[in-house]
């Protein structure tokens, strides 16, 4: 089969010349051999400019649950849109969307709409420290809260800025970056309940909150160790920290509840966004009652032009219905299809000898790729993960799976999606074998 890219190729180069680097997002100038123009979807399959069709377990970064070209979906976008897609006001689709998405929170009392979790991060961060007069904000190494100065700290950092394992450094991946922010964050390795015990007292008195992703997926695939959360809680509660579960990735494909049901934990705030939207720009802060009553008497202030524009909204109301009508099938099945993904791709990687270890509980996983040497058994952080990872030997497995019809994330995590079926799974793994055996006879160090 062996994809090739010609008309995506002379694509970029044309949007090369009016858009900066060719890309609306950083991170998609990373797809080799050229970042990729697609024409169209349907399901769980993507059609690209030179009309390759290709299984996607890229999900748009996790947006497309639901699969693409929702026929539901259209719909209810194109009535709406007749009706006006903004006013800049109410709408009784608003209180239809906050009241399902109170229904299936936990941590859900109130709601308040952005249109990305980018800027729901910072809302929370904002009413963290106006809701508690503090001024930091504890988060921890590797897990990713959108690109702001501020959800960007601690993410990425190459080992020589790491700091100490007692005391990781407050960096920042990018340049041009307000200064002062760094020194707002206290950063703490995931995974050490000790450690964060430690950090804790460290600052004492001084956090207004502690913001996670709760199964880590921007740094490979990460659950927490038995008593994290826990912990978390614990101190939250024992110093009047905001505990910030960010679900951008787990909500709802953990199931309507998202992981902090899953797991069984409910947090004080939370940031929704991606599938809430089902690739639509929409994401919502939601949280317990007390902690928005800055945002209610208006001493913190939460704005947008777009905000809760019926759009976006009959979008994401047909998302949270067709999670409901689900019911308890979901998450379930996803985790079904991708364990059975993950154990075939394994065995592929024995197969063909290529040191391949699939980890995370299936729905999602990341494809960690060993380094020459390195030690067996799960990656359980950031460091560890950077010290063991092979990144540019997944790189070429990764455009072996592309060029055969299966897409992952570049950076090596995969997602399960209400469109994938056995069959899908199926022909994945076909594909997988004939790009395995390629990346096999072709991959030199
Ligand atoms: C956990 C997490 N939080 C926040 C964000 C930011 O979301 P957005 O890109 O919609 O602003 C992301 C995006 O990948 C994310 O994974």
């Amino acid at each position: 089969m062996s994809h090739t890219y010609s008309n995506s190729q002379k694509l970029f180069e044309r949007a090369s010349q009016v858009i900066a680097g060719g890309v609306n997002s950083g991170i998609r100038k990373m797809e080799e051999p050229v970042p990729l123009f697609f024409s169209h979807g349907k399901g769980c399959r993507l059609w690209d400019a030179d009309n390759n069709e290709t299984i996607d377990f890229q999900a748009g970064q996790g947006a497309m649950l639901y699969g693409h070209g929702c026929e539901g979906m259209a719909t209810a976008m194109y009535e709406q849109a007749l009706r006006g897609t903004h006013f800049a006001a109410q709408t009784q689709l608003e209180i239809d969307v906050a009241e399902r998405l109170c229904a299936m929170i936990p941590g859900a009392d109130l709601v308040r709409f952005n249109n990305s979790a980018t800027e729901v991060v910072n809302s929370a961060f904002r009413l963290a420290r106006g809701h508690t007069g503090k001024p930091l904000i504890l988060k921890f190494e590797g897990h990713y809260h959108g690109w702001s100065d501020e959800g960007l700290v601690g993410f990425g950092a190459s080992p020589e800025k790491w700091g100490t394992d007692e005391k990781p450094a407050s960096v920042h991946p990018s340049q041009g970056v307000i200064p002062e922010v760094l020194e707002k964050f206290i950063v703490v390795r995931w995974n050490d309940p000790e450690h964060l015990r430690q950090r804790v007292e460290e600052f004492r008195g001084q956090i207004a909150a502690i913001i996670f992703e709760p199964v880590l997926c921007n740094t490979s695939c990460i659950e927490p160790v038995e008593g994290l959360i826990e912990t978390i809680r614990e101190l939250c509660d024992r110093d009047g920290m905001l505990m910030i579960a960010d679900e951008t990735i787990t909500g709802f494909r953990f199931g309507p509840g998202g992981a902090q049901k899953h797991l069984g934990f409910i947090p004080d705030l939370t940031i929704l966004g991606k599938a809430i939207g089902g690739g639509i720009p929409f994401a919502a802060l939601a949280g317990r009652k007390e902690f928005f009553e800055k945002i209610i008497s208006g001493q913190v202030i939460h704005a947008g032009t777009l905000n809760s524009n019926p759009l976006c909204l009959s979008a994401s109301k047909w998302c949270l219905d067709t999670l409901l009508e689900k019911g308890d099938s979901h998450p379930g099945t996803l985790i079904r299809l991708g364990q059975k993904l993950m154990t075939g791709l394994r065995e592929l990687a024995d197969k063909h000898e290529i040191p391949l270890r699939p980890q995370g509980p299936g729905l999602v996983f990341h494809a960690v790729m060993l380094k020459d040497g390195a030690s067996e058994g799960p990656v359980h952080d950031y460091r560890d993960l950077t010290k063991r990872n092979d990144a540019p030997r997944w790189a070429h497995l990764r455009r072996c799976l592309l060029e055969e019809g299966v897409r992952a994330i570049e950076r090596g995590l995969w997602f399960l999606g209400l469109a994938h079926t056995e069959k899908d799974i199926e022909d994945a793994l076909a594909r997988a074998e004939i790009a395995f055996a390629r990346h096999a006879k072709e991959y030199q160090a």
